[in-house]
C-alpha cells in the first residue's frame, strides 16, 4: 500500500508536546495522547525528502522565502479555493497563533474589544486576554449536531468590537462555514468597524462532501476588512516546522501589519519553514486525499463506536480536520469526575471543553481521531469502559 496511515509509531521520548507533555496538564504522563492537534502520522515523504535534499547539500545560512516558495503558497492558494493573492499581499508567519497575537498588537489597544465565537480553540480566547483586551463573546448554537452561528447575537455583540477571530473551518466541531455564512459576517463586521481575522489553518482538511471558502474570497466587505491565515502545518502534520503564512488583500491593513512587522525586525522563517511547505503544497496533494479518506473512514468508526457503546454521549462530527467535541453531559457527572475518570480510569488525555470558552463548556471534551485506527479503538474502548457503570 502506497499510503499506510494505519501503521503506529513510537512518538514518546521526542519532545512531542502531545506525547511528552501530558504531566503538566494532566498531572500524569502514562495516557492514550488524543488531545493536542498534531496527527500519528508521518509527515508525506515529498516533505521529508526535500528537508533531506537540503541537509545534505549542508549548508543551513540565513534564508528567506523566494519566488519559488511564494509561488507555490499562490498556486495553491488560486487552485483550491479561487484566492488570487499576489506575491506582496503575503507575508510568512513563523505560527498563526503568534500572527495573531501580532494582529491584536498591531490593530487594538489595551482594553478594546474583541469578538470570538464559542467554544473556540484555546488561544482565541486567550490570546485577547492576555493582551488585555475585553474578550466578547458569540456563542455558536448546536442545532441538530451541527454549530451555527448566532447572527442575532452577534449584530448585538459587534458593536463596539475591534476585532473579530474567526476559525474557518470552526475548531472545535470543525463546522465547515458556508458562502452565505460568511457574507453575514462580513457584512456585519464591516458595517461595525470590526476587522475580521479569518484562521484557515484547517481549510485543507475540510472533508469530501463539503466545500472550505475562503472568506476574503466572499464579498467586497470581506476582501477589503480581513487579515487571513492559512498553513501547511495541520494540513500535512508538519506543525515543528512553524510555518503559515498571512495574507492581506486591502492595501492599508497590509501596510499596518507589515509595517509592524518590520518594526519587530520580524523577518525570515527557519530554513525547513520554506523548504517543508513548498514541498507539500507542490506535491503532497494525492497524500492529502489519502488521508483525508482515512479520516473520514475514522470519524465514522468513532460515530459508530459511541452511539453503540456510550449512547449517552453525543459527537458533533467534523466537516473538516479530526477534533471530534463530545458531549459528556448525558452522563449526569460533574465536569471533574468525567475527568478525572478520563485520566485515572480511561488513560486517555482529552482536551478539556473549560478552555474552549469556561464553564459553559463544562461537561465538553474535545478528541483528536488523527491517528491510526488501532489508537482511536483503543482510546474510545477505554472511554466506554471508564463510564461503563453509568450507561
Ligand atoms: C484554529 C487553529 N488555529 C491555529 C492553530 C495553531 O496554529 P500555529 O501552530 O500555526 O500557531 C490551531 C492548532 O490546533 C488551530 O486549531
Amino acid at each position: 500500500m502506497k499510503y499506510n496511515f494505519d501503521e503506529v509509531f513510537p512518538r514518546k521520548g521526542s519532545a512531542s508536546v502531545k506525547h511528552d507533555l501530558m504531566k503538566p496538564f494532566f498531572g500524569t504522563d502514562d495516557l492514550l495522547p488524543m488531545w493536542v492537534a498534531d496527527m500519528d502520522f508521518k509527515a508525506p515523504e515529498c516533505v521529508l525528502d526535500a528537508i533531506r535534499k537540503r541537509c545534505d547539500q549542508g549548508f543551513l545560512g540565513y534564508t528567506f522565502g523566494d519566488e519559488s516558495y511564494f509561488g507555490a503558497v499562490i498556486d495553491w492558494l488560486f487552485r483550491h479555493y479561487s484566492v488570487q493573492a499576489k506575491r506582496n499581499e503575503l507575508h510568512y508567519i513563523p505560527g498563526i497563533v503568534v500572527g495573531i497575537a501580532f494582529c491584536i498588537q498591531a490593530f487594538t489597544k489595551p482594553g478594546d474589544r474583541i469578538l470570538v465565537n464559542t467554544p473556540v480553540y484555546p488561544p482565541f480566547v486567550n490570546l485577547p486576554v492576555n493582551n488585555a483586551r475585553e474578550l466578547v463573546t458569540n456563542k455558536l448554537k448546536l442545532v441538530n449536531g451541527r454549530f451555527e452561528i448566532d447572527f442575532d447575537d452577534l449584530e448585538q455583540k459587534a458593536k463596539g468590537c475591534k476585532m473579530m477571530l474567526l476559525s474557518n473551518p470552526h475548531n472545535p466541531g470543525g463546522t465547515v462555514w458556508s458562502k452565505a455564512d460568511l457574507q453575514r459576517v462580513a457584512e456585519i463586521c464591516k458595517r461595525n468597524g470590526v476587522l475580521v481575522i479569518s484562521d484557515e489553518i484547517h481549510a485543507d482538511l475540510t472533508l469530501p462532501n463539503y466545500k472550505h471558502t475562503s472568506f476574503s474570497t466572499v464579498s467586497d466587505d470581506a476582501h477589503c476588512n480581513s487579515i487571513t491565515f492559512i498553513a501547511p502545518s495541520k494540513t500535512f502534520n508538519i506543525a515543528g516546522l512553524s510555518s503559515s503564512v498571512a495574507y492581506i488583500p486591502e492595501k492599508s491593513i497590509r501596510d499596518t501589519y507589515f509595517e509592524y512587522l518590520e518594526a519587530s525586525e520580524f523577518a525570515n522563517g527557519n530554513i525547513f519553514a520554506y523548504i517543508g511547505a513548498e514541498a507539500a503544497f507542490r506535491y503532497g496533494e494525492e497524500w492529502l486525499a489519502h488521508l483525508k479518506d482515512y479520516l473520514v473512514e475514522n470519524i465514522a468508526f468513532a460515530d459508530e463506536f459511541i452511539k453503540k457503546n456510550m449512547p449517552l454521549v453525543k459527537a458533533v462530527l467534523p466537516e473538516a480536520s479530526y477534533l471530534l467535541w463530545l458531549d459528556f453531559n448525558g452522563l449526569g457527572l460533574l465536569h471533574e469526575e468525567l475527568q478525572d475518570r478520563l485520566i485515572n480510569k480511561a488513560k486517555v488525555a482529552l482536551n478539556s471543553g473549560l478552555t474552549f470558552g469556561g464553564n459553559d463548556y463544562a461537561g465538553f471534551f474535545r478528541m483528536n481521531i488523527g491517528c491510526p485506527r488501532s489508537i482511536l479503538k483503543e482510546a474510545l474502548e477505554r472511554i466506554a469502559m471508564a463510564f461503563d457503570d453509568v450507561r
